[in-house]
């Protein structure tokens, strides 16, 4: 998909810096470094990058250097001697603002004679607690603002996710970033949206004119979302966990963003406003739940348990969770878009920790002929119900699959379920890249259709937030538990109506 926008970015030559800000964490080992690297290798950046570390650990750049090379691949190491010496570390002391000051000069320094010119990316990748602070801090030191007529001397902030708790939070965070920033400064990333595959939602919708036809109530009877994980709490992560859940960590942003890409009207172009314009109004027609029976109707919410005899830690043996912890690993929602074009059909969302298969996927089911000719006793019931389904697999095993009905060789009019289908890595050599590599590089060259814009966010979190106050309602039912390996608790099961089918495994 082709996103770029247009001539934002400054004449190749001017540096970039790239500052990263929680540089001794985990992202920025595991997932901002690596895709930097990546992007030298496949020589993506349009002229010189700096990048910029900034954390409290005291530790000077070389430490940093040799920690972060660990986390390379053989192919990514190749290029990290002509990459490791535009690396720098600032230790950011107690964040006074002389500690801010003196990160200013040494940005200046590092930039020479280019200071006015050089294009500023801060990315936050830290805990949320931080996101205020380190915003107003860069503002008092005058290191946020730029002319926006200008294409030198640009100035952008990346806030990772979560943003926000809920509505109220994520509020207070627009307000602080814009008090200080402009909406086209900030980007809100949500790692999903760079995924080819995700991407390759919208190309597939509006690049393809024999779908859009048929994309809505009149011939699709549900949309299924499943993001399934078998991974549990990684090391370290059950305390953070617990303070989100499910609903936080999954459904308020990666899943929300999955249903707005189904769900969106055509925009005028791939620009991030028309993108997002038309977004933010599938979040809006999301029809709110009636009251807290509605919410305990349309969703399910449950904990992975350690099954009898099994030595494996459920979730509430997970380090770092509390032992009365009531936080959902998995959620599921039947949900409802209401507005012209889907009034009628449920959106069917899942997701959920230490399932027993890992694999994300939107599945679209059409409607049933009107007329059954053909359907003779050995048809199956499945086919029977449903016998057109697109099956868009985001990961892993990547690609798209269209189910239809053939005729069985033999006697009479036995049907079977066939399927045409594409494989990214039939088509497509080599890797794919992740999705930080294009993130990233979107946010340097001012492309923001693939981030979250805030009244995005405040619309998604406004949904999650109906759902959790029926969770906490009184008399609400407590959170179902579900064996680990399993697909979720067989409560889920019931989101569907009988006629339409079930949860897809794939
Ligand atoms: C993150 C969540 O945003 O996405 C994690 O915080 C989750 O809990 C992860 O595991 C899933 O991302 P991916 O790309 O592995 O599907």
């Amino acid at each position: 998909m082709h996103t770029d926008s247009g001539p934002t970015t400054p004449a190749a030559g001017i540096p970039t810096q790239i500052v990263i800000f929680g540089a001794s964490g985990d992202l920025a080992a595991r997932k901002l470094i690596p895709a930097i690297a990546d992007n030298a290798r496949f020589a993506a950046f349009r002229g010189p990058v700096q990048v910029i570390g900034v954390a409290r650990t005291p530790m000077n750049s070389q430490q940093w250097r040799d920690e972060l090379a660990r986390s390379l691949t053989p192919a990514q190491a190749q290029v990290w001697p002509d990459l490791a010496p535009n690396l720098h570390y600032v230790p950011i002391g107690d964040s006074s603002l002389a500690d801010y000051a003196r990160l200013h000069e040494t940005l200046d320094d590092l930039a020479g004679p280019l200071a006015g010119d050089v294009g500023r990316l801060f990315y936050l990748a830290l805990k949320p607690s931080l996101f205020v602070p380190t915003v107003e801090a860069l503002a008092a030191e005058g290191m946020l603002a730029c002319d926006s007529l200008r294409l030198e001397g640009w100035r952008r902030v990346v806030v990772e996710k979560p943003f926000g708790t809920d509505l109220a939070t994520a509020q207070w965070l627009n307000i602080v970033l814009r008090r200080h920033l402009r909406e086209d400064q900030i980007y809100r990333i949500d790692h999903y949206l760079g995924k080819e595959t995700v991407q390759n939602i919208l190309a597939f919708r509006f690049e393809n004119s024999i779908f859009e036809p048929i994309w809505s109530r009149q011939h699709i009877e549900s949309v299924e979302i499943n993001v399934c994980e078998s991974l549990g709490m990684e090391a370290g992560r059950g305390a953070y966990y617990d303070t989100a859940g499910a609903l936080r960590d999954m459904m308020a942003n990666h899943m929300m963003q999955l249903m707005c890409l189904v769900a969106m009207e055509p925009p005028a172009s791939l620009d991030a406003e028309a993108v997002r314009d038309e977004k933010v109004k599938v979040l809006r027609a999301l029809e709110p739940f009636r009251d807290a029976h509605d919410v305990w109707t349309n969703s399910v919410r449950a904990q992975y348990a350690r099954s009898p005899g099994e030595t494996e830690a459920g979730y509430l043996q997970e380090q770092g969770v509390p032992l009365q912890s009531q936080t959902e690993t998995f959620v599921a929602i039947r949900a409802r878009v209401h507005n012209w074009r889907w009034a009628g059909v449920p959106f069917l969302l899942r997701t959920g920790k230490r399932l027993g298969k890992r694999f994300s996927s939107i599945v679209i089911r059409f409607r049933a002929p009107p007329a059954d000719l053909f359907s003779g006793p050995a048809a199956s019931q499945m086919a029977r119900l449903r016998p057109n389904e697109l099956v868009f697999r985001i990961q892993p095993e990547e690609g798209i699959r269209i189910g239809f009905q053939v005729k069985q060789p033999g006697p009479g009019h036995v049907m079977r379920t066939a399927a045409l289908g594409f494989d990214y890595k039939d088509l497509f050599d080599g890797e794919t890249p992740p999705p930080y590599q294009r993130l990233l590089l979107d946010a340097m060259h001012g492309n923001a259709t693939l981030f979250i814009r805030g009244d995005e966010a405040e619309a998604a979190w406004k949904f999650a937030d109906s759902i959790r106050s029926g969770w906490s309602a009184p008399g609400a039912p407590t959170p179902w538990t579900y064996e680990i390996g399993s697909m979720g608790p067989t409560q889920a099961n019931a989101l569907w109506h009988p006629h339409e089918g079930g949860w897809s495994q794939e």
